[in-house]
């Protein structure tokens, strides 16, 4: 079957986390992506976290699935003309290296528009134009930066990064939007375009909420949904930490469920939905609280939440998630276990969908990865494993138009 990006062909410039992430995807949509990389070590994540002595990690491995490597020095002058090569038979340019890196490898814009004026040339960097636009930046870094770290755990502990890789992953995933939306645009125009995610940027636009309470606050002086009301805390000038506080109108809380005190995952996240009001306090057993006037009204239940889920998490310690989620379901009421990496490794609707996938390694053997959450009907996802490191150099070159004796000459010169 085809897929939506079949002739689409990437030189993928990236390393790391965030850029990979974008590229992976595109090749999960069909692209042809072409991963350059440096002779000797390529990525240097192919040699981070090993889990298996002279393997590539599994850092590398699940996020470069689908691609093609190609180990090239850009600084040699036969490699920059390799690349240059690369240029005019490429329809995107991928990069995520520290500022100014491209430019110094001679590579600015305008003679890339030179070499291939249809050439889309996306980055990621940390920042975009300012004060720290030449700063090196990774994942926390930019979830600090953009607002993330603040708004993260609780108030009265320090400022929490997230387990979700927000700021590089997260970064990918705009600048894959970016690079599609350049496509789109080319078909029209010609022309290519830069295409740049900061990722200051990204994290922001994720902590979107964020910058909606901060002006809540400046407006109202106090946001009746965080915790910090409820208890009757004092609100700063800053949007506070919200501890497991909903970010949207429906006041949520994690709560422990029965086995909490060993499991650290023994836990459930409920939301005390309006419309739903009723069936809490009937499942609960507090059928007094459906009229009284303190716990009738949503506006009534908000300066006492934190009781009410107190109250609530009485009932779940007496069951499992699982117990618990069965029968919160049941009336309706939005509720989600705390799933472990183990539990959700384990769990076979996800394996059914694709969305996490077995692959096969020939250094490391079967891995699990996660496969491509978006899921297109005509344009299916077929995971296949990552590439070794250079593993082909010699099949792209030749499709370049290179002779086995120049492929040879440039193995020689270790510029390959
Ligand atoms: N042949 C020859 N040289 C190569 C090469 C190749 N195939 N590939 C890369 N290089 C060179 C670059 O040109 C650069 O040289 P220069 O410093 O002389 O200009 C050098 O390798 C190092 O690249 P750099 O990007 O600076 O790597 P780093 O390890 O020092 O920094 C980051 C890593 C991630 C901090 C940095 O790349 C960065 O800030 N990127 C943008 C933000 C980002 O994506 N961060 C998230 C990462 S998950």
């Amino acid at each position: 079957m085809s897929k939506a990006l079949d002739g689409v062909r990437i030189l993928d410039f990236t390393h790391v986390q965030s850029g990979p992430t974008c590229t992976q995807l595109l090749a999960w949509f069909g692209a042809d992506v072409i991963k350059v990389e440096r002779a000797g070590e390529g990525d240097a994540t192919r040699g981070q976290l090993r889990d298996v002595p002279d393997a590539d990690s599994l850092y590398f491995t699940m996020l470069n699935h689908n691609k093609r490597s190609i180990t090239l020095d850009t600084k040699k002058p036969a490699g920059k003309e390799v690349l240059e090569t690369l240029i005019k038979q490429c329809d995107v340019l991928v990069e995520n290296f520290a500022p100014g890196a491209l430019d110094r490898m001679g590579f600015t814009w305008e003679r890339i528009q030179e070499l291939n004026p249809r050439m889309v040339v996306a980055s990621v960097k940390g920042f975009g134009p300012g004060p720290y636009e030449d700063c090196k930046v990774y994942e926390n870094v930019a979830q600090c930066a953009g607002g993330s770290a603040s708004t993260t755990g609780f108030d009265d502990g320090p400022p929490l990064v997230t387990g979700a890789q927000i700021g590089d992953s997260g970064t990918g995933l705009h600048l894959a939007l970016g690079i599609v939306t350049a496509l789109y645009q080319r078909n029209a125009t010609g022309r290519g375009q830069k295409v740049l995610t900061a990722m200051q940027d990204a994290v922001l636009n994720l902590c979107r909420v964020k910058l909606r309470d901060q002006q809540r606050l400046e407006h109202a002086g106090v946001m009746e949904e965080y915790p910090q009301f409820s208890d009757g805390r004092k609100f700063g000038d800053a949007v506070p930490r919200a501890g497991n506080a909903s970010g949207g109108g429906q006041p949520g809380w994690i709560l422990k469920c029965k086995g909490w005190e060993t499991d650290p995952n023994a836990y459930i996240y409920f939301i005390a939905q309006a419309p739903v009001w009723k069936s809490v306090c009937q499942v609960i057993g507090r059928e007094e609280w459906i009229t009284d006037p303190d716990y009738a009204t949503p506006r009534a239940r908000l300066p006492r939440l934190m009781t009410i889920f107190a109250t609530v998490e009485e009932w779940t310690k007496t069951m499992t998630k699982f117990e618990a989620m069965d029968i919160l379901n049941k009336y309706d009421i939005p509720c989600g276990p705390i799933l472990s990496m183990k539990e959700i490794a384990e769990e076979p609707s996800l394996r059914k969908t694709g969305t996490v996938v077995e692959v096969d390694h020939p250094k490391r053997g079967k891995y699990l990865t996660v496969g491509n959450p978006i899921k297109m009907s005509d344009s299916p996802t077929e995971v296949t494993r990552s590439p070794l490191l250079g593993e082909h150099t010699e099949e792209v070159l030749t499709q370049l138009g290179y002779s086995e004796q120049q492929i040879a000459a440039l193995r020689e010169d270790r510029v390959i």
